[in-house]
């Protein structure tokens, strides 16, 4: 896949592209990221790339033509960065991740001319916040989907991960077994992984009630899910069955 960043501040992206998960995924060619500077293609002799506007009021706006010159070219599908776009989420970052080519569009200052829209495909935003800039929301997005990307991570560590099936991520544990007081749950020891399955789906399920009801509105749950939100006893049967060496089965 590629990527290609339109912004004002190419120099804000250095750590990004040089670090952990991206720089891994550069290297290893599973994406190709192009910083340009919009500034690199202003026509206009004093070289602005913003002035104000011109109903007058506060602040800089960013003008067409550098924008719409920087990206003519670009064949991929174009996003504006802008807190008035559709908000952004895990579906979109899928959706993208299955694109050849994605060019991100960086506002900043006050605004962008309001006719660069039809240059590009979608706005999109990252959420009902306003940054100084679509940088930081370019990075955002730029993230999200590269980690969906083939080759990235391994595949395994996207399986059970928030927001898929609309739910949150299960509790994950490391050693030792009881820090401060706080204990690793015990059936997480048992070795059995339709157990300790199952009990990750009942923390899924039971964490995305508990603290994004609006996801857990979507969840078509099944009549297992019900049962593992009703029944904590379900567990606890289990593990005392397993304590004893025996097999449970729920009915
Ligand atoms: N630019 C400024 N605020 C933004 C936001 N919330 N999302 C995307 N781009 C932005």
């Amino acid at each position: 896949m590629k990527i290609t960043i339109y912004t004002l501040f190419p120099k804000m992206f250095d750590g990004f592209l040089t670090n952990s998960i991206i720089k891994r995924a550069i290297s290893k060619k599973v994406v190709q990221i192009k910083i340009v500077n919009i500034r690199d293609y202003t026509k206009d002799k004093y070289g602005r790339v913003d002035t104000p506007p011109v109903s007058g009021g506060a602040g800089l706006i960013m003008k067409c033509q550098p924008i719409v010159d920087a990206i003519k070219n670009n064949n991929g599908y174009k996003i504006l960065l802008s807190p008035r776009g559709k908000t952004f989420n895990e579906d979109k970052a899928k959706a993208l991740a299955k694109k050849k080519e994605i060019a991100l569009i960086c506002g900043h200052y006050e605004g962008v001319d309001e006719r660069v829209n039809k240059y590009v495909d979608e706005l999109v935003s990252i959420g009902d916040y306003v940054l100084t800039g679509g940088e930081i929301a370019s990075m955002a997005i730029a993230d999200s989907v590269i980690r969906l990307l083939k080759g990235a991570i391994t595949n395994t560590s996207l399986d059970n991960e928030s927001f898929n099936d609309n739910l949150l991520e299960y509790p994950q544990y490391t050693e030792p077994y009881n820090y401060k007081g706080a204990k690793v749950p015990d059936v997480l020891y048992s070795g059995n992984h339709k157990v300790i399955d199952r009990y990750n789906r009942k923390m899924q399920l039971k964490l995305t009630k508990k603290y994004r009801p609006d996801l857990f509105r979507k969840i078509k749950l099944s009549k297992e899910d019900l049962r593992l939100l009703n029944e904590d006893e379900y567990t606890k049967l289990e593990l005392a069955a397993i304590k004893k060496g025996k097999k449970y089965i729920p009915h």
